[in-house]
């Protein structure tokens, strides 16, 4: 199991990567959803944590479907004006239910997921389930779609 975590510091914020959490969703780097100035997976180091601003930052992680990137402030004494510093701190104002091309479903919203045996579990901010029907971790989305021929 890759155990992997890497840090990302501007001094204000830290980026928080943990690649064994990454589904391959590619909302942090494709132009449409993300910030491909800061999170560039063709550059090494790929997160540039100085090519964007603290919030837009901050934004960006919370849209992570998994939590692959995390971050935190890193004075918290200073940052009472907005403290946003927890993703979990903002409850989503509705639930959005976004189709991902050849990927998963993301929903974004708190929400309560009741399994097949009745069981509860809440998520928070965004879920990624599986469409592909070959995630190892079913209902939730685990990256395998990537490099098959899922189409949809
Ligand atoms: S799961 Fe998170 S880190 Fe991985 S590509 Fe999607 S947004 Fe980026
Ligand atoms: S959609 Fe990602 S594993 Fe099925």
């Amino acid at each position: 199991m890759d155990n992997i975590i890497k840090k990302y510091s501007n001094g204000e914020v830290t980026v928080v990567w943990q690649p064994s959490l990454c589904i391959h969703s590619r909302i942090c780097f494709e132009k449409a959803t993300g910030l491909p100035e800061v999170f560039n997976p063709k550059l090494k180091p790929w997160i540039d944590i100085y090519a964007a601003d603290t919030d837009q930052i901050i934004a960006q992680v919370k849209k992570c479907p998994t939590e692959a990137l995390t971050c935190f402030l890193n004075d918290l004494e200073n940052s009472d004006d907005d403290t946003d510093e927890s993703p979990d701190d903002q409850a989503a104002p509705e639930t959005v239910v976004q189709v991902m091309k050849n990927g998963p479903l993301l929903v974004y919203g708190n929400i309560t997921v009741k399994d097949s045996d009745g069981n509860e579990i809440q998520k928070k901010n965004v879920t990624s389930f599986c469409r592909c029907g070959i995630s190892k971790t079913n209902p939730y989305c685990d990256g395998s779609h990537i490099g098959t021929n899922f189409k949809g």
